[in-house]
Order: C-alpha cells, then sequence, then structure tokens
C-alpha cells in the first residue's frame, strides 16, 4: 500500500517535473521567438539599425511604398525636407492613400517625426493627420516647432513666379514651397512655433508683405484684412496641431537613446536636390541622405543603411534636360501602363530609360549601401527594352538633353506579369523572376557595384521580394 503511494506520489511529481519543464521549455521558445526580444538582442549586439531611404532619381521612384513595407520593422519614421510638393502612393488592401506631409510608413510605426527641415501647410497636415487616426490609433506624432509654415499667400507666390521666370519656368508643384523656403532663407520665415502667436504671424507677413510688395499686387493679399483672415485661419489650425509640436531634434535624440529604431524618409529625388541636382530645375531642399543632419537635427553619423530606390526606367516631372527620355507613342503606352502622372499636380510625366549614368552619380552623392529596384511588372509592357549606359558629359549633374552618343544595352522584354507569375513570384520570391528580368536585375547590380535587395513587382505591400532581409524584424 504505502509502495503504491510512493509510486504514485514519485510519478505525479515526475509528471509535475516534466510539465514544468516543458511549460518553462515553452516560455523559452516564446521569449525567444518575441519580436521585442530579438530585436532587443541584436541592437546589443550589432548597434541600431537607423537607416534613411532616398530616390536615386526625380523623384516618384517608389518611395513611399518602399518605406511603407519597411516601416512596421522600425520604431520611429521621420522626414526631413520637402513639403506638399512631395506625394507618396501607399496601398494597403484596404484603401489607397496619397501621402504629402505625414511620413508613408505612419500606418506601421509608432512615432511619427516631422523635421525641421520640412516646410509645412497646416491644413494638409490637419487633414493627413486625420485620415490616418483611424489606420494607427496608438501612433504618435512629433511637429518640430521650427519647421517652415506654407501659406496660401505663399501658393499664390509660386504661380506668380513661375509665370515671371518665363523660359527659365522650372514646371514647379505650385504648392508654395519655393517661396517658403525664399522666407527662411531671408529669415523673415514663419515657425510652426509662430502659429501660437496672432502678433508674431503679423509681424513677420508685415515685413514679407513689405518685402514681396510688387509680386503681391493684384492678388488678394494685398489687402491687410484677408492677411487678417489668413491669420486667423493659421492660428486657429495652429491650436488644433499644438499637442504634436515640440523640439523634435532632441526627442530624436531621445528615441535612439532609448533603443527605439528609426527609418528616415527622403523626399523627392537626389536629382532635385537645390545643391547636387540639375539646377535651377530643381526643388528648394536638399534632398540628399546627408541632409538628415541638418533637416532633422539628427547626426548622419547614427545611420547605418542607406536605402536608394530606384525605378526600372525614369520618369520627370517639370523642365530641364532628361537625357534619356523617350517621346511619342512608346512613352504613352509607359505613361499608361505605370500610370505616370503626379501625386500632386496630376501633371503627365515625362518618361525615360534607366540612366546608369545618373544612377552612379546619385548613388555616389548618398553613399547607398543597398537599392530597392521598383515597377519592374510596368516595364514588362515593352517587347525589348533599354538601359542607358553612357553618354558624352562634361558635368555630371548637368547632362545634356538630347545626347547624340547613347551608348546602351538592350534587353528583351520579359512580358507583362500575370496572376500566375505574380502568384509564382510571392510563393518562391526573386527565383521565380522572369529569366530576363533577372538578365536586366544582375546587368544593373553589376554595373552600379550595389546589390539590389529588394524588388518591387506591383503597388500592394504583399508584392516585394526581399532577397536578404536589410531589417530583421
Ligand atoms: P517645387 O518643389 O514645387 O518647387 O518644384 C520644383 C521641381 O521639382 C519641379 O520640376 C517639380 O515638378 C519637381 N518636384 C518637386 N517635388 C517632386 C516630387 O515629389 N516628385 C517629382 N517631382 C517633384
Ligand atoms: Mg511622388
Amino acid at each position: 500500500m504505502t509502495s503504491l503511494v510512493l509510486f504514485s506520489d514519485l510519478s505525479f511529481s515526475a509528471g509535475c517535473i516534466n510539465n514544468c519543464f516543458s511549460d518553462g521549455l515553452n516560455v523559452l521558445r516564446t521569449l525567444i521567438s518575441s519580436p521585442e526580444l530579438q530585436k532587443f538582442v541584436r541592437v546589443l549586439w550589432l548597434g541600431r539599425n537607423n537607416s534613411v531611404v532616398v530616390g536615386l532619381q526625380f523623384g516618384d521612384e517608389g518611395k513611399g511604398k518602399i518605406v511603407d513595407y519597411l516601416s512596421s520593422s522600425f520604431d520611429v519614421v521621420s522626414k526631413f525636407n520637402g513639403g506638399s510638393n512631395a506625394g507618396h502612393t501607399v496601398v494597403t488592401e484596404e484603401k489607397t492613400f496619397k501621402f504629402h506631409l505625414v511620413p508613408s510608413g505612419s500606418l506601421s510605426t509608432k512615432h511619427i517625426v516631422l523635421g525641421n527641415g520640412m516646410a509645412l501647410d497646416p491644413a494638409i497636415l490637419i487633414n493627413e493627420i486625420n485620415s490616418i487616426r483611424d489606420y494607427n490609433r496608438d501612433l504618435k506624432i512629433h511637429v518640430s516647432q521650427g519647421a517652415h509654415v506654407v501659406t496660401p499667400m505663399h501658393k499664390a507666390l509660386d504661380v506668380i513666379e513661375e509665370n515671371i521666370r518665363g523660359s527659365l519656368k522650372i514646371g514647379t508643384t505650385a504648392q508654395g514651397i519655393g517661396p517658403a523656403y525664399e522666407d527662411k532663407y531671408a529669415r523673415t520665415g514663419i515657425r510652426i512655433e509662430e502659429l501660437m502667436s496672432k502678433e508674431k504671424m503679423k509681424q513677420k507677413l508685415d515685413v514679407i508683405t513689405a518685402m514681396k510688395r510688387e509680386l503681391l499686387s493684384g492678388t488678394k493679399y494685398s489687402s491687410q484684412k484677408e492677411i487678417n483672415s489668413m491669420i486667423d485661419e493659421l492660428y486657429s489650425e495652429g491650436n488644433e496641431l499644438k499637442p504634436y509640436i515640440c523640439n523634435t531634434s532632441s526627442k530624436l535624440y531621445e528615441f535612439d537613446r532609448e533603443g527605439l529604431e528609426i527609418l528616415f524618409e527622403g523626399s523627392h529625388g537626389t536629382l532635385l536636390d537645390i545643391d547636387h541636382g540639375m539646377y535651377p530645375y530643381v526643388t528648394s531642399s536638399n534632398t540628399i541622405a546627408g541632409a538628415i543632419s541638418q533637416g532633422a537635427g539628427f547626426s548622419f553619423r547614427r545611420i547605418k543603411n542607406v536605402i536608394g530606390v530606384v525605378k526600372a526606367y525614369t520618369s520627370k516631372v517639370g523642365s530641364g534636360a532628361f537625357p534619356t527620355e523617350i517621346i511619342g507613342d512608346k512613352a504613352d503606352l509607359l505613361r499608361k501602363e505605370g500610370n505616370e502622372f503626379g501625386t500632386t499636380t496630376g501633371r503627365p510625366r515625362r518618361v525615360g530609360w534607366l540612366d546608369l549614368k545618373l544612377l552612379n552619380y546619385s548613388i555616389r552623392l548618398n553613399d547607398v549601401d543597398y537599392l530597392a529596384l521598383t515597377r519592374v511588372d510596368t516595364l514588362g509592357v515593352f517587347d525589348s527594352i533599354r538601359v542607358v549606359v553612357n553618354y558624352d558629359c562634361e558635368n555630371e549633374c548637368n547632362p545634356p538633353a538630347d545626347p547624340k552618343d547613347l551608348d546602351f544595352q538592350e534587353f528583351e522584354g520579359w512580358g507583362r506579369l500575370d496572376s500566375d507569375a505574380i502568384s509564382g513570384i510571392t510563393r518562391n520570391g526573386f527565383n521565380a523572376l522572369p529569366e530576363n528580368l533577372v538578365n536586366y536585375i544582375e546587368f544593373i547590380e553589376k554595373s552600379v557595384r550595389r546589390k539590389i535587395n529588394i524588388v518591387s513587382v506591383g503597388n500592394k505591400r504583399n508584392l516585394t521580394i526581399n532577397r536578404s532581409p536589410i531589417m530583421s524584424n
């Protein structure tokens, strides 16, 4: 009897040990597979994965899609330049979002930061914040007190200045960005923190309107009554934005110290950089990766990965040289297939072949580590595809409009990716790409000596191949 009790006790204890052991193992397994713990260990071991995504052409390379795709691996997504002249399209399963001011990572990250280098139109910003709220309820928003304000008056000035330029017309987006940055550098610009004071705005606007009296004559902004009502409107928008306004440079510094990882999203493209782009057909801010220091107050030395986004062909809006431009029916076909119409303005974009000479220049300026190649599906519309390798050009950021000596490589097309091809790609990734497309990708990689880590084969998030995850999440 005693031995029986002892035996059952023993087997009970053995069972208990067994259960405890397997419970412990389960806890350990859960801990190990927890993304938070994995991230903690990775940060401890390898350091922060702070990264930046920049466009390597004339904007509209597909940065929005790539940033959205990567952003769930980051705690913070920050912008550091530009304003509502930028337009990013993000396509989720349920909805297509068109963002101008908030980062394209706003749907999946925890914090968004709009840096001091931006030019912000308060009305557009409020609209965009409202549109993402339902999607990402826990998102925390931080807007720099030092970012500059774009007012409706700046938009009117943008149009007037373009008209005066005549044959030197840039083809701006008419979003008031140039005039707002003009005021910034004239040191009369209105900063976001000043939206909370009608007196301060009036003081600034007295000076701006006096300096630009001639330009404004004939517009409604030559009337003090209109300026006063604009101040009232800006004041009420300022109060709506008040909860988000802070010193974003120190915020980013704190995030970094706490171990949160930051993804910076560049606006526009490298060739639109005010200093290093094709001046004067450029935007009014610096668009290269190094502009993070100036436009976010965050040291570029704390960035680990520079990810350059390149479209499989080239597009451009506005004036200026475009050495690889395609004209005529072929251009119409590509424009239609790629829906190449401006996100901000709706203007048809000019289109052309991939230009490796300019791509190499952009890669050098940004010191790109990895490439993301977008819109290979769109290029599938052609039977044969060109890549321009070289042409004569003395100054690398001032190429001829119509070079006579284009050295190009021709590729056989890979055809439209039908639903079978797409489902093969979503299952098997890179290995399922058509051979002609792989040849195209490998040629680019060899020519620019960089790995194409991400290949985008469509607008949606799941149509993205990540060959060897840059960001392990
Ligand atoms: P702004 O930035 O509106 O002053 O326009 C200056 C030039 O940059 C024009 O040629 C615009 O079309 C171009 N641009 C500005 N932002 C973008 C962009 O996000 N994508 C493409 N082109 C842009
Ligand atoms: Mg765009």
